[in-house]
């Protein structure tokens, strides 16, 4: 194993050109990478290739077209299974209808849509000829769907008349008419709806039957090859001002660096291993690991479309068991809620089949840690807990099965060919065990190309605290062996039960609110989701009178922010105050906040204008908290 650490040391570009001709390419590169134009970087520019022929086809050609490529769990128990040659066929249908209705390469199609085989066949459609996904996480709401979907200039929707979740439909379809209505989305020429719940939807003349469309669709369709550099797909994600940011990836890169990273970290035998990741396609991690990366290597995965205690706690682990998985990726959030639950959880499922467990989303403490490889791993599974970010578009940093020895919380080392350090506030390197930036020296395949509409946002955001570097938004350390702990966000970022979050875009959804004058949102520590959402809201006295009392107030403005941005959104607390901490400068204190929120005592109040001002604050908290 440590061959290919020290192939990628000797010979950086050499080692990503190797893992990029694993791919097929229509036309060879001959290029690796161009950086003339830094940060905009260019990978294996003068290739072409086709990413939607690079998870089907070719293994089709290469006689595997019988392996079962997705393995289908409905929440309700119905299942599905699809070999390579049955996904294809469905997505060279998919294909040609979306070019029946003019998609061209280049144009985007949004993506709202439960995690059922049609999604990926969707997905999969859409890059065959060159356009370009937007998926959108199901558990966003109407208004952020809007605000993606005008954003990318969307031209057709995908989506489902409902998903089953927690044993309820999860309505779509009408998240989406919400969405369009009073032509809000002036580019969306149609909508396709996915049958899968058969509950009422509204059918205008936008909208187009999913089954009705490709029952007409030609069955044949001939990729062809793209730039490497082709956009691939725009996936939203939250930075640190209110406004989320469409993160662009390209084809060639994007390819090498999901499929690299997910046959390496997972040590996969694809021939043999059954592979599943619980993850969202909405989510980066459902794009790298549940299609682009799985798929690419000839994989045989699981997916499940519901929610881990739907009908009971035991779900997840009968999966693993019917279906005999041997690699299993999750979020410590996920693992955490199974360890309060208790580990007779999992009793009486087999899980012997596992050999590799991941981790990814949020930092894993060693408690979790633990639980998951005595509980869950028996005592003989590795655990690789992976780092990385939407922006990256894989795995960064992470233990390699066999490399070297694991140890309980740290995410361990930067994978071959990504280099990394950490550096202080001057950006120079620091010593081990002090606490510093998280940064990405060299550029690599996989990673961005830009803020969709915004190329100043990118340069902006991630390469100007340290120039010449990407800086990545998390504090890390190095211990003495060299080893790598992810520390956490060092900005205005959340991560609750390890979705992504800002909290400036929940502060603009609330004072969006006419009782809001004011808002601050923080981050508390919670058990199980990692962080949860505190807001402090200063109300605007002239629009209260007519207003509710504060119990009341506080539910209607957590029902605004899941209206605003979605359920993953709601704040757990929502605390009336009369005023918020503040520097004289007019800066808002969230450290102080922070503090009150976690139950922790308070810092530093000097460089307050008003020190009295979280006295009471504290005193209110800690009155509701009794109550
Ligand atoms: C955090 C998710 C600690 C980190 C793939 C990062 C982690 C953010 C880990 C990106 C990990 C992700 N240990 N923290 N193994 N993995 N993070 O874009 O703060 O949803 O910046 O991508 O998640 O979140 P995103």
């Amino acid at each position: 194993m440590d061959n290919i650490y020290q192939a990628a040391e000797r010979d950086r570009l050499g080692f990503w050109a190797d893992q990029a001709r694993d791919l097929h390419w229509h036309k060879p590169f001959s290029q690796v990478l161009d950086f003339s134009d830094a940060p905009f970087a260019k990978w294996f520019a003068d290739g072409q290739l086709n990413a939607s022929y690079n998870c089907l086809d070719r293994h089709v050609l290469a006689g595997l077209g019988e392996r079962t490529a997705l393995l289908f769990e409905g929440e309700p128990g119905d299942t599905a299974s699809f070999s390579y040659s049955e996904l294809l066929a469905e997505t060279k249908r998919a294909a040609n209808a979306l070019l029946a209705l003019g998609v061209q390469a280049g144009d985007r199609v949004a993506i709202y849509a439960p995690l059922i085989p049609e999604t990926i066949i969707a997905m999969l459609a859409v890059v065959r000829i060159g356009a370009v996904h937007s998926v959108v996480f199901g558990g966003f709401s109407a208004e952020a769907l809007r605000n993606r979907i005008q954003d990318a200039g969307a031209k057709i929707v995908i989506t489902a008349d409902g998903g089953f979740r927690k044993g309820k439909v999860h309505e779509l379809k009408t998240a989406v008419d919400t969405a369009l209505a009073d032509n809000s989305c002036p580019t969306v020429e149609k909508t396709i709806v996915i049958r899968r719940t058969n509950s009422p939807v509204t059918i205008s003349t936008m909208d187009l039957w999913w089954h009705e469309l490709i029952a007409a669709a030609e069955p044949e369709h001939e990729a062809i090859g793209f730039d490497s550099e082709h956009p691939l797909f725009i996936l939203y994600t939250s930075g640190t001002t209110g406004k989320p940011k469409g993160i662009l990836h390209s084809t060639g890169g994007y390819l090498t660096g999901a499929s690299f990273t997910h046959r390496t970290v997972f040590d996969l035998r694809p021939e043999k291993d059954v592979y599943w990741c619980t993850a969202d396609v909405g989510w980066v991690t459902g794009h790298s690991y549940v299609v682009y990366g799985p798929l690419a290597n000839a994989a045989t995965q699981v997916i499940y479309e519901g929610t881990p205690d739907t009908p009971s706690f035991g779900r997840w682990w009968e999966i693993i068991a019917k279906y005999k998985v041997s690699i299993f990726y999750t979020a410590p959030t996920a693992i955490r809620t199974f360890m309060k639950v208790g580990r007779d959880v999992v009793s009486g499922h087999d899980l012997s089949s596992l050999r590799i467990l991941g981790s990814v989303g949020e930092p894993i403490n060693p408690e979790a840690w633990h639980w998951y490889h005595d509980v869950i791993g028996n005592k003989n599974c590795e655990i690789v807990d992976t780092w990385w970010q939407t922006e990256t578009g894989s795995i960064m940093i992470s233990a390699i099965p066999g490399a070297f020895k694991t140890k309980p919380g740290a995410a361990q080392r930067a994978l071959p060919g990504i280099t990394v350090g950490i550096v202080d506030e001057a950006g120079n390197p620091i010593q081990p065990d002090t606490a510093g930036y998280l940064t990405i020296d060299e550029p690599w395949p996989s990673m961005l190309r830009g803020v969709w509409g915004d190329p100043e946002r990118f340069k902006e955001t991630y390469w100007s605290k340290f120039p010449g570097k990407y800086f990545a938004g998390d504090g890390a350390r190095f211990d003495s062996d060299g080893d790598i702990w992810i520390l956490g966000r060092i900005d205005d970022v959340i991560k609750v039960s390890g979705h992504r979050l800002s909290t400036a875009e929940i502060e603009s959804a609330l004072v969006e609110h006419h009782w809001v004058a004011e808002a601050a949102v923080v981050g508390a520590k919670d058990e199980i989701t990692e962080q949860a959402i505190v807001a402090f809201v200063v109300l605007r006295q002239d629009e209260i009178a007519d207003a509710p009392i504060e119990a009341d107030m506080a539910q209607t403005l957590k029902d605004w922010v899941v209206q605003k941005i979605g359920a993953i959104a709601r704040p757990r607390q929502i605390m009336v105050v009369a005023e918020l901490p503040k520097t004289r400068s007019g800066k808002i204190m969230r450290r102080l906040l922070r503090d009150v929120a976690d139950g922790r005592a308070i810092g530093d109040v000097t460089t307050l204008a008003d020190s009295s001002v979280m006295s009471s604050i504290k005193e209110k908290m800690e009155n509701e908290s009794h109550d």
